[in-house]
């Protein structure tokens, strides 16, 4: 998969190849790393380099006196700033002689059978992987930059990431250091990228690239509902079945930024790390370094699916942490909408009664069970039950929960403190701040500063002495706040600006340890619903709760935008109460529970009036829940349509045996036309049988001539006329199988 040679002298060409595509650069003559090729596959990777020629530019600045070369129209692998590029640099970073113009040269290579160290980061897993690592030395200031890439053979995926080391004997000061720089040809690119906000996440926008530079970031202190760590770059004619698209996202759950500058000759350059905002790192002499998050690209020329596909099979694969990747999850009754803060041990073991004649495989008590916790004002870090509410205790409530046969789950949000708990009370310093300011709180709560590993050790203390009942199955992992005031008290004034980083590394570290301690729970990721939804998290967490907005509607337009790089595997849904309590819209149990079928958590949030109300459609759909679990974990989804008022996803199983149809018609209109459902994947000469009925359908007529919308058998007609149903908000569902 990587491969290199000598090509004259100090000079040196790699490649990256597999199926899905090639990636090539060389050592330039002046020791600069010179990108080549990231596109499809080439058959002699190596031999682009033979080919390659340099233009010529009239009214240049040249880099370091070397006739006709400007850095600034040079596609660089990890361009710096100063000399001649007048792009944004990958780093910047400032000497001891107060200027910040370092020069990187090649030094050296080594290549990894698997992947190497990311000083305590989460990083995609690798088996069948080879590592290129590349060393570039700026010999005048002592810095080490160290490039890596990763490139599995089965996966369209290209794993990038840098480490910056000072062995000089001055400090250097790092402004910003990205994961990775692609510089791209010119092409008539659209950025597509994912807005968001509570409740409201995840709404794909797809704009023309401007000259200039986009930027897509989060300075909040989580990777954001806001812009999520997600930007592709597609060409204008790029559709969701074809065009050449290449996408980035990072394993990293902090400030992001990602950026693409179009410069003066329309190249591209595709920037993709932590935010430089807030951000400084002080790299100590003789040995001091610093380690980016990596960063994932694809490239595909096979449209928004392609790259979504990419995706989906290599975050299952590389990143839901085992053995939970090919594990069936469980349904649940989460207590959250039910009862909201009016939570006590009985209503616990009411709804657990009721999770039985649900038929759902797990209870999970979320917010309001720990001391004096009767609403979003206290207690948060008093990680005990309420003396009164719960006076059993939590290790006897999961006890009487599991002897009803469920699983037992329960809500935790452990970054987070209240001024007004037992916590801040002992340890005010605890929480971040920056002397002499008031803090803002954020729905009454401050972050506590993970950055301090006495704050960390302590987390792990409260959980663990809660989870090592052993009767706990499953943890809502929630955080409810972004941050401000980003400072600690354990670091001196010229590291404060580390804070930020350091409180994702004091993170990663908390949930390693718990989830090795803990093979067995199952974690969900929360963060006010999706505002820390990435592949950080995920490395950990298998699950994730996508939106505290579970009206049906609002949850299509959020799956159509997640699903673009995220697998439906990890994305968490419930049926929530009618009117939904977010937006008031009233919508049916059907069309609230097919809205998440295909997500492989499923589960209800409904007081027991509600679930009375509803009871035999809930039981039918939690049973079909049941059923189909094994269906739900590493099948293929397939947005077929995804049009403002009507939607169609496709999820055909691992297998290929089993292909269900979700169909959404969000308001109905009169004599509307008949939309098709063109299917995907199916076995072009396989015979499909539409169950409940005894249609037989060819895979090349579904997918070449589709299936019409609604689809309607005959026997339901009369006389075989035309039917719509009426109604806003309906949907159906259609299962086929290959027979
Ligand atoms: C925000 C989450 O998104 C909700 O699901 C719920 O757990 C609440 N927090 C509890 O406070």
């Amino acid at each position: 998969m990587i491969t290199t040679k000598a090509i004259g002298e100090n000079q040196r060409v790699f490649a990256l190849s597999n199926s899905h595509f090639s990636y090539v650069f060389r050592v330039s003559p002046e020791g600069i790393l010179e990108h080549l090729h990231y596109g499809g596959t080439l058959s002699s990777p190596l031999e682009v380099a033979a080919h390659h020629r340099r233009t010529q530019r009239h009214a240049i600045t040249e880099f370091e006196g070397t006739p006709h070369l400007s850095l600034t129209g040079l596609p660089q692998e990890y361009p710096s700033f100063g000399t001649s590029d007048y792009r944004f640099p990958a780093f910047q970073a400032r000497n001891s002689d107060g200027n910040t113009v370092f020069v990187p040269l090649y030094k050296s290579y080594r290549i990894l059978d698997g992947k190497s160290d990311m000083d305590s980061l989460p990083q995609a897993r690798g088996e069948g992987v080879q590592t290129l690592i590349v060393t570039l030395e700026d010999a005048l200031h002592g810095l080490e930059v160290e490039l890596r890439y990763s490139i599995w053979e089965d996966f369209g995926i290209l794993a990038r990431s840098s480490r910056l080391m000072n062995h000089s004997d001055a400090v250097i000061h790092l402004h910003h250091a990205y994961s990775s720089a692609l510089d791209l040809p010119p092409d008539d690119y659209d950025a597509v990228h994912l807005w968001g906000t509570w409740s409201r996440e995840m709404n794909k926008e797809r704009v023309p690239l401007p000259r200039g530079r986009f930027v897509i970031d989060s300075a909040k202190g989580t990777s954001s509902s806001t812009h999520v760590p997600f930007l592709a770059l597609a060409q204008k004619s790029a559709s969701e079945s074809r065009g050449r698209i290449y996408a980035s996202t990072l394993v990293y759950s902090g400030n992001h930024s990602f950026s693409a500058e179009v410069g003066e000759f329309d190249d591209v350059r595709l920037l993709a790390g932590i935010n430089p905002l807030g951000f400084q790192w002080q790299l100590s002499p003789n040995g001091g370094q610093f380690m980016t998050p990596e960063a994932l690209h694809v490239f595909t020329d096979q449209g928004f699916r392609g790259m979504s596909h990419s995706f989906h099979n290599f975050v299952r694969a590389r990143i839901t942490p085992e053995p939970f990747a090919a594990k069936p999850r469980p349904t649940y009754l989460n207590t959250w909408e039910a009862a909201y803060f009016d939570i006590d041990q009985d209503k616990v073991l009411l709804l657990a009664d009721k999770a039985v004649e649900l038929g759902v495989d797990m209870l999970v008590v979320d917010d309001g069970w720990f001391k004096g916790r009767e609403d979003d004002t206290t207690s948060l870090g008093d990680w005990t039950a309420d003396p009164v509410r719960f006076s059993k205790g939590i290790p006897w409530l999961a006890k009487q929960v599991r002897k009803k046969g469920l699983k037992f789950g329960l809500w935790f949000e452990p970054e987070m403190v209240n001024p007004q708990s037992d916590l801040f009370k002992a340890h005010p310093e605890w929480a971040l701040h920056v002397p002499g300011r008031k803090p803002s709180l954020g729905r009454n709560q401050l972050t506590l500063d993970l950055s301090r590993s006495d704050v960390v050790d302590h987390l792990y203390g409260q959980l663990d002495a809660i989870l090592s009942c052993g009767d706990i199955d499953y943890v809502k992992w929630d955080m409810n706040r972004n941050m401000t005031e980003v400072g600690s008290a354990a670091l001196p004034p010229d590291r404060q600006q580390e804070v930020g980083h350091r409180y994702m590394l004091g993170l990663y570290a908390l949930i390693d340890r718990l989830t090795t301690a803990y093979p067995n729970v199952l974690f969900e990721n929360c963060a006010s619903g999706g505002n820390r939804m990435d592949l950080g998290m995920l490395s950990y967490f298998p699950q994730t709760w996508t939106s505290d907005l579970c009206d049906p509607v609002g949850r299509l337009s959020i799956i159509n935008g997640a699903s673009l790089f995220l697998p439906l595997d990890c994305l968490a849904a419930y049926v929530g109460p009618s009117p939904n309590h977010q937006n008031g819209r009233i919508t049916s149990i059907d069309t609230r529970f097919l809205a998440g079928a295909f997500n492989a958590p499923r589960g209800i949030s409904l007081s027991e009036a509600d679930i009375d109300q509803d009871l035999s459609r809930l039981q039918h759909w939690m049973a079909w829940s049941k059923q189909t679990a094994p269906d739900m974990i590493g099948g293929r989804f397939d947005r077929l349509i995804t049009d403002d008022n009507e939607v169609c996803w496709q999820y055909m199983t691992a297998d290929r045996v089993t292909v269900y149809l979700a169909y959404f018609s969000i308001l109905s209109h009169p004599n509307a036309p008949f939309w098709r459902a063109r299917m995907q994947g199916l076995e072009r000469l396989g015979d499909y049988r539409l169950e409940g009925t005894d249609q037989i359908f060819r895979g090349d007529a579904l997918m070449e001539s589709g299936l019409p919308l609604p689809y309607v058998t005959t026997s339901q007609t009369s006389a075989n006329v035309d039917y719509m149903p009426k109604g806003d908000f309906s949907a159906a569902l259609m299962t086929f199988r290959k027979l």
